[in-house]
């Protein structure tokens, strides 16, 4: 029997699951700050909730298969598409915007690399029924919000808008799928297989340098003149570059000017139909992308009404090598503060009483069950990093007393039995 892992996935040990967890908890509390609740939905779906509008790429990857039903289902590759179905299922007569956060894994069928595994995490949210440039300027703001609460440096965020690009291909009639390629080719960045792909195309000469032109255009907010002006007369793209002003205006009203125009960005996700944006953590090199999301209309691919939403998914797990690329102090705490160690056989129950007297007062607290001899509890408490060993002897205990020894100064203090929770309380904080 073959024991190693699925190609693609990783086991977590404590050390990181903790680092993890205080990410995820920060990431909670902050999104629970801006009014989001969680949300929870199922690992594997129907199939056609995500061959419907979910891109050519995700359909690639999608780990998908028959139950004994004979149903053909799939493993989410994203969280998208399974809000949109909770929403058309459960939530379509509650007041809008709704805002719902989730954490959970995904899963792509793709070859594994730094940064990109076959399941992954990620962190996202979603508005559905935020239309305003306000919905957006939000959303990108509490994105910003987390990442500095996280305490990460050296992110990027890149802002878009699609209706731009799609603006000017449909007023120049190129058919939608015709338009997703040449949106899958944009987001590949392959400037010269775009170029080639264009050329093969009936688009005028006209549009294709417009277009070309405009995925190059990066900077801050001034570009937009720049844009405009190469775009006059293209009435869907100029709608749709008003829309991008108004919504860089509402930035600014959040107190968020941290950010890069760049109306490269196409997305890999074939739903989106207006505001995109990206976060990049350059130094993690081909993977640096940390998150990425927009405005999308699924709702209305899914048969519902026609309902502007909005939200983002961070890459968890490229988030965490971005924080630990640059040893962020993420606050982490030892597993147990305490160890309760018996020194003699007849004090083991008494050790059990204490450990238990602490744990019901909120101290984690680990106690000697494996019936070591006092110096392997001692090296052992060491490797377990605990800042406190409380030591249960039988002369100590016939005075009502016990004795806690700091494991740093490995200096002992002798304490009556009743004060033992305050004392350490107290030594703790
Ligand atoms: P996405 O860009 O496909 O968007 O994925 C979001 C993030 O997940 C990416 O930015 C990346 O950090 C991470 N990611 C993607 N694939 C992998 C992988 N194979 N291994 C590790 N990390 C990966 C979405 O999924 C959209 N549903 C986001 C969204 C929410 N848009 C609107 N709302």
């Amino acid at each position: 029997m073959e024991l190693t892992r699925p190609r693609g996935t990783r086991d977590f040990l404590f050390e990181e699951m903790k680092q993890r967890k205080q990410v995820e908890s920060t990431l909670k509390r902050i999104f629970e700050i801006y009014a989001y609740q969680e949300i929870k939905t199922p690992i594997f779906e129907n199939l056609s909730l995500f061959t419907t509008k979910s891109g050519e790429e995700i359909v690639d990857q999608l780990y998908n298969f028959k139950d004994k039903g004979e149903r053909d289902l799939a493993l989410r590759p994203e969280l998208t598409a399974p809000v949109a179905r909770l929403y058309m299922n459960e939530m379509q007569k509650n007041a809008k915007p709704i805002k719902m956060y989730y954490y959970g894994s995904c899963f792509r069928y793709e070859r594994p690399q730094k940064g990109r595994f076959r399941q992954f995490w990620q962190f996202g949210c979603e508005m559905i029924g935020g239309k305003f440039p306000e919905a957006d300027a939000e959303v990108i703001t509490m994105a910003h919000h987390a990442l500095n609460e996280l305490g990460l440096e050296g992110f990027e965020i890149h802002i878009g808008h699609l209706g731009l690009l799609r603006g000017l291909l449909k007023e120049a009639e190129v058919d939608e799928s015709t338009q997703d390629h040449i949106m899958g080719l944009i987001d590949k960045g392959n400037v010269e297989e775009l170029e080639i792909y264009l050329n093969n195309t009936q688009i005028d000469n006209a549009t294709k340098n417009i277009l070309l032109m405009v995925i190059e255009m990066k900077g801050n907010s001034n570009i937009l003149d720049a844009v405009k002006e190469e775009i006059q007369g293209h009435e869907l793209a100029l709608k749709a570059l008003h829309e991008f002003s108004d919504l860089l205006e509402t930035l600014d009203d959040f107190g968020m000017d941290n950010y890069i125009v760049n109306l490269g960005i196409a997305r890999g996700l074939d739903y989106y139909s207006g505001m995109v944006f990206e976060i990049y953590v350059p130094k993690l090199g081909a993977q640096k992308q940390i998150c990425g999301g927009g405005t999308y209309n699924l709702v209305e691919t899914f048969g519902g009404e026609k309902i502007e939403s909005t939200g983002f998914a961070f890459g968890f797990d490229r988030l965490m090598n971005a924080l630990l690329h640059e040893n962020t102090d993420l606050g982490i705490s030892t597993s147990s503060e305490v160890f309760v160690a018996p020194i003699s056989n007849s004090t083991r129950g008494k050790s059990f009483e204490i450990a238990q007297n602490l744990r019901n007062a909120g101290i984690s607290t680990e106690v000697d069950l494996a019936r070591k001899k006092l110096k392997k509890i001692l090296t052992y408490a060491d490797n377990l990093g605990v800042k406190k060993v409380i030591l249960i002897g039988e002369k100590d205990l016939l005075e009502g007393k016990l004795t806690v020894k700091d494991m740093k100064s490995r200096d002992q203090e002798l304490i009556s039995i009743e004060d033992v929770v305050n004392y350490i309380k107290n030594s703790l904080t």
